[in-house]
């Protein structure tokens, strides 16, 4: 075509356009799809328990609670595939029709959690098989096999049937895939995927015998299919790649599904799952990479919030897709699983709401609405008991959902940014678990011991992986980056390099992306950026006293003694009277580098040296609290949107609180404008500035 045909073909696309824009506007329009409030409270629904004719009143009780999701379906696949090819969705669409009546959206569950028995007796290779070698057996759930291909097949198709009967509902908002991802199979079939797998990544038995040095203990294969399965005591570098294996198999399982929903669902519908918090079983960077958003399911079990343990967790998770995040299930007071079942105090489920709503999430689910008559889990908290009629939690719940009315509007499109980053990584907690070497040495403790003061300051933190961008951040913390990738070293040192302050705490740095020791002594290719290294590290019965720029405190557990070379490096903490090669050695030592900043902590510090290292570190690094200094026991959650910024506080502190605030703001919930307010224990506030 010449250029002249050309122009004029564009002339009558760009009118085309014009007129499908117009007419799509139109009939948008004028089947308006109902929206759902920006900040969501819901409940997991089991209709399928129950008579149809007990559904309205239920759902009358939801809405009068100002709920407006309930999820729905995820264990539900015996009634949704009464036998092998005979779907039965009509009960489902009636469901979700019900709920909409009562401006209540549904989240779909696939139901591939809980496989029907037909399913298990005709085909009991789906049953995944144990450690032990043991076949699991129907009765439970969980019990599928997660790389079975006949199991993805029939899990495919009742994903597809549900896809293409609600994947354009307007009151189906989304789909959880299948329900927290956990059990693995050890059946011949997997080992040999795996043994593929190797094969893959590996490309010849040379590579992998090189890199799992399997010359130690005469480990070396002459055949990809000698190689086992070793999840405890086995080689490092076989260890971490059968968790990179089950990683990569839970995220193809998932594809599986997401490949016939996407496809048959408007794209408004959203696609993601149900993780849980601090659970390692796979790699969640690896699995969350194809969903559109995450969400955990956040139980406290027994005792009460720890609000710095359970906001790393919310942050860990907002950390998956670098966005807000969902809490798909929380208790509504108490579960039925831990040792003893206590119920979180009056007011403490609102305000672990809030905490969590602070932390990015814009929806809170509770599990369950009521508890099925029979069933393992008739002892669990509801919303409504046995009868059908509200427990005493639900005028708190309710009240929530008047609250979520209110400020909805002010914090949709509103979410944390943060000054301070703490990296977090499956393989380097894998690596530590594998070789403890004092076997109390956590490393999730070891995150949230510096999470928790760091919070206390900068009231906004950000946990995510050491290969994300980390320009935006005026302080990146890595607490126990055991496993060092080299693209993490080079983005790390590139930080540093640009001006940011890198901290490093114990066991950083040692292992390689094999899961075998750097050739170099910690932190291995960061030690000449260091300018000093780790020269032994020692697991310690008793605590050693550590004194210098942190206070004085007790350094536990772990202790890595430090030397300089460079002599730009500032010696910041050395140990007192210990095992005699501690004795008076550096405890921890920093660099500047240009503008930037590299410190490494080889003390495994108490809560005073803890506290002592976070201010250090802050101060040094320009990092302010967002909103100011508040009382103790108060906590603070900013969200920011091109509004201003909301502030989220609650009062976990036993005694009431009052809150000076650094300027004038506007009080969501209880209307006004505030310059200070007080808050009962459990009290929330929610202010917006710059409006
Ligand atoms: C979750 C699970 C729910 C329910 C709940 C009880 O782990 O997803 O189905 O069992 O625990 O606390």
């Amino acid at each position: 075509m010449n250029a002249a045909g050309k122009r004029a073909g564009r002339g009558l696309g760009i009118f085309f356009a014009a007129l499908i824009l117009l007419l799509s506007g139109t009939l948008r329009s004028q089947t308006s799809v109902p929206q759902p409030p920006p900040l969501l409270l819901g409940t997991a629904w089991y209709p399928e328990q129950w008579p149809e004719s007990r559904w309205e009143a239920d759902l009358v009780l939801m809405q009068q609670a100002g709920i407006h999701m309930v999820r729905v379906g995820e264990f539900a696949w015996s009634r949704m595939e009464p036998s092998e090819g005979q779907y039965d969705l009509d009960w489902l669409d009636r469901a979700v029709a019900a709920a909409a009546k009562h401006e209540i959206y549904t989240v779909l569950g696939t139901p591939t959690a809980a496989p029907p028995a037909w399913l298990t007796q005709k085909y009991p290779e789906t049953l995944r098989i144990d450690e032990g070698g043991h076949r699991a057996e129907h009765g439970n759930r969980q019990h599928f096999n997660f790389a079975n291909a006949k199991y993805r097949e029939l899990g495919r198709k009742i994903a597809e049937e549900m896809a293409k009967r609600f994947g354009h509902n307007p009151y189906v908002i989304g789909w959880q895939i299948d329900n927290e991802y956990a059990d693995v199979s050890f059946d011949a079939d997997t080992k040999a995927q795996f043994q593929q797998w190797l094969k893959a990544r590996y490309a010849t038995l040379d590579n992998l015998n090189n890199a799992w040095t399997t010359a130690y203990w005469s480990q070396t294969y002459s055949d990809w299919n000698q190689i086992p399965i070793e999840t405890h005591y086995g080689n490092p570098g076989l260890l971490l790649s059968w968790k990179r294996f089950v990683s990569d198999t839970w995220r193809s399982y998932q594809k599986n599904q997401i490949d016939v929903i996407r496809p048959n669902s408007d794209s408004r519908q959203f696609i993601t799952t149900n993780t849980m918090g601090w659970f390692d079983g796979f790699d969640h960077y690896t699995v969350e990479q194809d969903l559109d958003m995450a969400a955990w399911d956040d139980y406290v079990g027994k005792g009460h919030l720890d609000p710095a343990k359970n906001g790393a967790a919310d942050d860990l998770t907002r950390g998956f897709k670098n966005k807000n995040f969902w809490i798909m299930e929380t208790q509504p007071g108490f579960v039925n699983w831990a040792d003893v079942n206590n119920s979180l105090d009056q007011g403490e489920v609102r305000a672990m709401a809030w905490h969590n709503v602070g932390h990015g999430a814009d929806a809170i689910s509770y599990w369950q609405w009521r508890s099925a008559l029979n069933g393992q889990e008739e002892y669990h908290g509801t919303l409504v008991g046995s009868d059908g009629t509200p427990v005493p939690l639900y005028p708190e719940v309710q009240h929530l959902g008047s609250e979520f009315a209110k400020a909805g509007p002010v914090l949709a499109g509103t979410s944390p940014k943060s000054e301070v980053a703490v990296l977090h990584s499956y393989d380097s907690r894998w690596a530590i678990q594998w070789q403890k070497h004092q076997h109390e040495y956590d490393p999730v403790a070891e995150l949230v011991s510096y999470y928790r003061p760091l919070r206390a300051i900068s009231q906004s933190i950000d946990v995510i992986q050491a290969t994300d961008p980390l320009a935006q951040y005026k302080l990146v913390v890595a607490p126990g980056l055991n496993v060092l990738s080299d693209a993490a070293a080079m983005n790390l040192m590139e930080y540093v390099r640009q001006g940011g302050h890198l901290v490093l705490g114990q066991r950083s740095a040692m292992k390689n992306d094999d899961n075998g020791l750097q050739p170099e002594r910690q932190p291995g290719p960061l030690a000449e950026l260091l300018g000093g290294r780790v020269e032994q590290f020692y697991a310690l019965v008793d605590p050693v006293p550590v004194t210098g720029r942190f206070g004085v405190s007790q350094g536990k557990l772990w202790a890595e003694l430090l030397s300089a070379s460079a002599k730009d490096v500032e010696v910041l903490a050395t140990y007192g009277k210990s095992n005699g090669w501690l004795d008076g050695k550096p405890a921890a030592i920093t660099r500047k580098v240009g503008k930037g900043r590299i410190t490494y902590i080889g003390a495994g510090l108490d809560d005073a040296g803890m506290a002592g290292a976070a201010k250090w570190m802050t101060e040094i690094s320009g990092v302010k609290p967002a909103l100011g200094a508040v009382p103790e026991g108060v906590e603070v959650y900013p969200r920011h949107g091109e509004r201003g910024t909301v502030y989220i506080l609650v009062n976990f502190s036993k005694t009431q609180q009052t809150v000076t605030l650094p300027s004038r703001m506007n009080d969501v919930l209880e209307g006004g404008a505030k310059q200070s307010v007080s808050l009962p224990r459990y009290g929330v506030a929610v202010l917006s500035a710059n409006r």
